[in-house]
């Protein structure tokens, strides 16, 4: 099991001109599962485009296994697996479109795409991708429009995962898929995190706990960094969800934001 580290120092990035996330840095190690975590409009999507490089950071560097690939997005691609944020019920301001999907997978794998889809090798593998991920094979061969949400968030996994990438980026990945399939789908990404490093956003940190090892908790300009333990706890919380962060004995919940 080889060890992958992802290095993010100083990062800061935003929209025209007014900063969304600043001088953000941290350091994980993996194998693991490290969750971002924060309420909508919180800035995670902006942390995760920045540090793929598909949004242009205003200052800042990140280092994937020791590989510079602030602001390069093809340097990230052999490296980096990432699932762009699909959207459920709770409408998003700035959705992703179907371009932007395709778009962002063009920029992380330029060079091999004229090879994806040609040799018997490569339809193995995203046959492979397809049967792991657990997509029924009627499936296949339907529209990304026409699947249900947590058939669609399985077709994005498989499409990261299908170039075997040492570090997985998942944006809310479990938001669009309906309950019934969460479970499955998080306990699916949990088993990812044995061999990878996987960083998962999400405004649900309990989904995923039992197999977290690192919180990033965002809301805008304020982070932390720390184990679940330091973190999920309701004086730092409090910080992101004021009165929506309830202790219940030891336990914390968070409510929907009003
Ligand atoms: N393309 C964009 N142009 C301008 N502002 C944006 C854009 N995308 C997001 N924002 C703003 O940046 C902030 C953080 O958004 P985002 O990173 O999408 O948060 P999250 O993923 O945590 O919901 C929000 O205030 C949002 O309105
Ligand atoms: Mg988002």
């Amino acid at each position: 099991m080889d060890a992958h580290s992802l290095e993010v120092e100083g990062l800061t990035a935003g929209y025209g001109g007014e900063l969304v996330i600043e001088k953000v840095s941290f350091r994980l190690e993996g194998p693991q599962l490290a969750q971002i975590l924060g309420p909508n409009g919180a800035g995670k999507t902006t942390l995760i485009k920045a540090i793929l490089g598909l949004m242009e950071p205003i200052s800042g560097r990140v280092i994937v296994d020791g590989v510079d690939i602030t602001g390069d997005p093809k340097g990230a691609g052999p490296i980096v697996g990432y699932v762009p944020q699909l959207f459920g019920l709770e409408q998003a301001k700035y959705p992703v479109t179907a371009w932007e999907l395709v778009e962002s997978s063009y920029f992380m794998h330029r060079s091999r795409w004229p090879r994806l889809f040609s040799s018997d090798e490569v339809k193995a593998k995203i046959e492979k991708a397809l049967k792991i991920v657990g997509l029924d094979e009627e499936a296949w061969r339907k529209s990304l429009w026409n699947l249900s949400g947590g058939q669609r968030q399985r077709v994005l996994l498989a499409r990261a995962i299908v170039h075997d990438p040492p570090v997985l980026i998942l944006d809310e990945p479990l938001s669009a898929v309906d309950p019934s399939g969460r479970a499955e789908i998080a306990s699916f990404i949990g088993s990812l995190a044995d061999e990878k490093l996987v960083l998962v956003s999400t405004h649900d940190p309990m989904l995923l706990l039992r197999h977290t090892r690192t919180v990033i908790l965002v809301n805008k300009r304020f982070y932390a960094v720390g184990s679940p333990d330091e973190v999920l706890k309701l004086e730092v919380l409090s910080r992101v969800y004021a009165g929506a962060a309830i202790q219940v004995r030891e336990h914390v919940h968070i409510s929907d934001m009003p």
